[in-house]
């Protein structure tokens, strides 16, 4: 399948693509097929887990011959990389890496993370690619609002952002009152932030008398926790800005797996030249075909430090043909972990319907949390939903809430409590939002 509409000369020709962005879905395939050969017997070389995992499946790099076998290779879990802390799934000696991160990981040991010097520059390119598919361009000015340290979100965008040839304001999460000075300041193009805490920034605009329209931000690119277009909606609409989404985990690479392109805002083309994505059924590990929603498994192409093999990552997706870039597939929005899903009286829920739901409202900006209690035998859902400060009436809004409540009912199917609290009690996190607080007596 030839594309000819980004190729020079025709008039969908965006100068600044690399040669992967421009391929055909053929050229991705082979290359993929190349590279997954490799990567297979990378890690099964070097690796002591892979080794094993793959001898107790039965199989053998050498089975690799085309993208469907790699079905018989064993997934990878979260309990593989935990059970091999800090460093023993490395496939290069600890010399090799000039850089560790760690995943924060709120139970037991942290998931540790290496990369050598070419698997920086590999992840610099895919950032990169990242910020320029979200409208970037060298020269302009980016304030990277995501945490810096061990999280990779601040330094795997700073590089990237360094590499694309833009001036970097590395100002990390945190101390609300000064980001909004300095973006008032230095005028940046792009802010870089998880989506939860851009409403808070919102927050602290309003709170200063400031317009947040007038703000030089053009662009946003949001991610390390799920969102919804209803959320895309309300950025978009308070800052003037185009708002897409950034897709990562520290076990792929950490942000830039897959970006949203501002042409088309219509889920994050992933970079398949180097990371290889699957969706399977998360009860039978069944590959499902494209277009069906499941959970979404990865596997490196090229990276040497740490070669990850059919990852499981929890999150909930499915794959679609590519748009923007037509060679390389879409994932759709993440709906949510499996692990942030609630099962109510038997019906699944995840934060972002209720997200949606919210910002439905002309009562609700956004600040929520959910939290789950336990009477007699029943779990009970409550939401706490924020007010906007200039609909709140000092007194709960009582029949507003009902109508959520309602509305939760009729389309979701389950009973929750809705409580509106006042504007500015909730609290805000400075990069990843915590929605659920689950309050039951455990055991
Ligand atoms: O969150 C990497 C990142 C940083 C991505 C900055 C985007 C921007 P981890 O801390 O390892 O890495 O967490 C990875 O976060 O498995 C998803 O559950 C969630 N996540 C990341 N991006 C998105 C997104 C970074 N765009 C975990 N939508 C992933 C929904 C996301 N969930």
């Amino acid at each position: 399948m030839a594309l000819t509409n980004l190729q020079p000369g025709s008039s969908g020709y965006i100068p600044e693509l690399d040669d992967a962005e421009r391929a055909s879905r053929d050229e991705i395939m082979a290359l993929q097929t190349r590279r997954l050969a490799w990567s297979l017997a990378h890690a099964y070389g070097n690796v002591a887990h892979y080794k094993k995992a793959f001898d107790a499946a039965g199989v053998h790099p050498s089975d690799f011959k085309q993208l469907s076998d790699l079905a018989r290779f064993p997934f990878t879990a979260k309990s593989d990389l935990r059970d091999n802390y800090p460093f023993n799934m490395f496939a290069v000696p600890r010399e090799k890496l000039v850089r560790i991160h760690a995943s924060s990981g709120t139970t037991g040991k942290p998931i540790v993370v290496g990369y050598t010097r070419a698997d920086i520059a590999t992840w610099s390119t895919v950032m990169a690619r990242s910020l320029r598919a979200a409208g970037g361009r060298t020269g302009m000015i980016i304030h990277n609002a995501y945490g810096y340290g061990l999280f990779t979100g601040g330094l795997g965008v700073h590089y990237g952002a360094e590499q694309l040839g833009c001036t970097v304001v590395p100002i990390s999460g945190g101390m609300t009152e000064r980001q909004v000075q300095l973006i008032n300041d230095f005028r940046p193009d792009i802010i870089t932030v998880t989506p939860s805490y851009m409403l808070a920034i919102l927050d602290e605009f309003r709170r200063q008398g400031l317009d947040p329209r007038q703000s030089s931000l053009k662009i946003g690119i949001f991610g390390a926790e799920p969102w919804t277009n209803a959320m895309r909606a309300e950025i978009e609409a308070s800052f003037d800005m185009d708002a897409t989404d950034i897709y990562g985990l520290s076990e792929v690479i950490g942000p830039g797996v897959a970006q949203e392109c501002i042409e088309t805002k219509d889920g994050l083309h992933i970079w398949e030249d180097h990371f290889y994505p699957e969706v399977i059924d998360p009860e039978t590990g069944a590959v499902l075909p494209d277009g069906q929603s499941g959970e979404l498994v990865f596997t490196s192409l090229t990276k040497e430090a740490f070669p990850i093999v059919r990852y499981r990552t929890r999150d909930l997706t499915r794959l679609l043909p590519g748009t923007a870039r037509p060679g390389m597939r879409r994932m759709e929005k993440v709906t949510g972990r499996s692990d942030d899903m609630i099962i109510l009286r038997g019906v699944n829920l995840f934060p972002t319907q209720i997200e949606e739901v919210l910002l439905a409202t002309d009562w609700c900006g956004g600040h929520f949390i959910l939290e789950l209690t336990r009477d007699g035998r029943m779990d009970q859902l409550t939401i706490l939903a924020e007010a906007r400060a200039e609909s709140w009436d000092g007194n709960g809004l009582t029949v507003h809430a009902e109508q959520v409540a309602h509305h939760i009912k009729s389309t979701i199917g389950i009973t929750a409590h809705v409580k509106a609290v006042a504007p500015d009690t909730l609290e805000r996190s400075l990069g990843k939002a915590k929605r659920v607080y689950d309050r039951r007596p455990k055991g």
